[in-house]
């Protein structure tokens, strides 16, 4: 009998979730979103295209260079930039939770299945990112991470945002989903009756960390509202 106990490995922690954000309009849901698993105490693995970094810019008015990352600074901004949340600023210690990586660096970790991850997300996702998950293009890191998650098996959930949507693009999410993703558009509803971008903004974040199986209390749920109202 083979005797394993010298090769197994003790559970200490989750390992991190990857957190990928990409060229589609939606920054402030991937701001919110970090926050949230930042709060949660879960570790991220950070990858951003350099059209997220544009849109960053555009819809929230934060500079992020991909080239020359700092958590630090990322947190200052993401501090600076917060909507009416009544939640605590995530404290600068949580950027030690944060591990970013180049869009081309191909020895990180999440290029490969033999590093562990609780699974990825991609907040924003573009259509041009979406179509290349869809070919198994592999270009660059959120690709090849997208990919690497499919083919293990693992909890990929992509969040588009583009309307109307063209065939190819339904195509592509049909692929996608049939290969193991989690389709999950920005589409807040609004039978929570939301009163603030907030609460728009926390539904779609809500549903995410649904999908990841991170607890939070993001979102009035189906069947604990006595007002009652309905959606799913
Ligand atoms: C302000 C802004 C908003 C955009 N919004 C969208 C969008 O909602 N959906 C989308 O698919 N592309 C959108 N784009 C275009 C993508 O950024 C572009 O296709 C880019 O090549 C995506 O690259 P990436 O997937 O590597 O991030 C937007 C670009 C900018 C600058």
């Amino acid at each position: 009998m083979t005797h394993l106990s010298g090769d197994t490995v003790p559970i200490s922690s989750r390992p991190p979730l990857v957190v990928a954000m990409t060229g589609a309009s939606g920054a402030p849901y991937a701001a919110r979103l970090i926050e949230v698993l930042l709060g949660a105490g879960r570790d991220i693995e950070l990858v951003i295209s350099p059209a997220a970094a544009q849109v960053w810019a555009d819809e929230l008015d934060v500079r992020l260079d991909p080239e020359r990352f700092d958590p630090d600074s990322f947190l200052a901004a993401l501090g600076s930039r917060r909507l009416a949340s009544s939640d605590p600023p995530v404290p600068r210690s949580a950027a030690t939770q944060l591990r970013y990586r180049q869009i081309m660096d191909w020895h990180a970790g999440i290029a490969s299945g033999t590093f562990l991850t609780d699974g990825m997300v991609i907040c924003p996702c573009s259509m041009s990112t979406l179509g290349a998950i869809a070919g198994g293009l592999s270009t660059n890191l959120i690709q090849r991470a997208a990919d690497v998650h499919l083919k293990e098996r693992r909890r990929l959930v992509l969040v588009p945002r583009e309307t109307p949507l063209n065939l190819i693009q339904l195509e592509n999410m049909t692929r996608c989903m049939q290969a193991g993703a989690t389709l999950l558009p920005a589409m807040p509803g609004w039978y929570h009756r939301p009163e603030s971008l907030v609460d728009l903004i926390d539904f779609v974040v809500g549903r995410i960390c649904d999908q990841l199986q991170v607890p939070h209390r993001l979102l009035r749920r189906w069947g604990s509202d006595p007002a009652g109202s309905s959606g799913d």
